[in-house]
């Protein structure tokens, strides 16, 4: 399939940028509609903007009729509460999808690890057009946690941590790219993601950004990681479990999920 992609992301499938001045907003995530909606770790969403506007954030190949994550439709409720939020995200003028705000609780090294996925960001993207990447805003200052980006989930040598204090932006091909968030908070991280499609209109935006595709990796303790790699392996291990156990005792799945049985789903 050939998509229309931007050459600045070949290299790393993430870009930096500068960060934006969080202070001067007013916290408007905070009287935000959020939705219980479980992505990689305890989450809910407030969607700006969803396939058909209703106050919900299922992936839009997901409603009747299927739509790409492309064109979505404000959510009039929350874009009353969120003007700022709403306006900032139309910047780039580029084509957007999903478009909400996570709420993340606290989690752990090994927890976001486990939590590693790829988003299915190009579900029904018609081919030659623009391939959806996904902005990263941060809203809350959360100095101490980290996006943690892997270009192979097994293997920790291609892992990149980019730390999140208040208005830290990056724009992450999360098809392509292992992510999830190491949050080492007390209260939950508040974050805007937004599907954008690329082309020229992206590209300018981000190039007015000064956008860095490679960037140093937050330190962590090599002896903490691999404590942390061996937890997350252990998780992993007794889902699969779980998972072969279902399928050998068809009473056990009953729409319920047992100890050691998660779901993880795309955001
Ligand atoms: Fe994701």
């Amino acid at each position: 399939m050939t998509y229309l992609k931007l050459p600045i992301f070949s290299q790393t499938g993430y870009v930096v940028l500068d960060s934006y001045d969080q202070s001067q907003d007013v916290r408007e995530w905070e009287n935000l509609v959020f939705v219980d909606w479980k992505s990689s770790g305890e989450t809910r969403f407030a969607p700006l903007a969803s396939a058909y506007g209703e106050m919900e954030c299922d992936g839009f190949w997901n409603h009747t009729p299927a739509k790409t994550d492309k064109d979505g439709v404000w959510v009039p409720e929350n874009v009353a509460l969120a003007p700022r939020l709403t306006e900032r995200v139309q910047e780039p003028g580029a084509n957007i999808g999903r478009c909400r705000v996570i709420e993340l609780q606290p989690n752990t090294y090994a927890d976001a690890i486990y939590n590693l996925h790829r988003d299915d960001n190009n579900r029904l993207n018609p081919e030659g057009t623009g391939w959806i990447v996904r902005a990263f805003c941060n809203l809350t200052d959360n100095r101490d946690s980290v996006m943690i980006l892997r270009e192979d989930k097994d293997d920790p040598a291609t892992e990149t941590r980019i730390a999140l204090p208040a208005g830290a932006q990056v724009v992450i091909d999360t098809q392509r790219l292992y992510h999830a968030v190491w949050h080492a908070g007390n209260e939950p991280r508040y974050c805007l993601i937004t599907s954008y499609e690329s082309g020229p209109e992206l590209d300018a935006w981000l190039t007015g950004l000064h956008p860095v595709a490679l960037v140093p990796s937050v330190p962590v303790d090599p002896d903490f990681a691999q404590e942390a790699y061996a937890g997350a392996e252990a998780r992993r291990a007794a889902r699969a479990a779980a998972i072969a156990a279902k399928g050998a005792d068809p009473t056990f799945g009953n729409g319920t999920l047992s100890a050691g049985m998660e779901v993880l789903s795309e955001a």
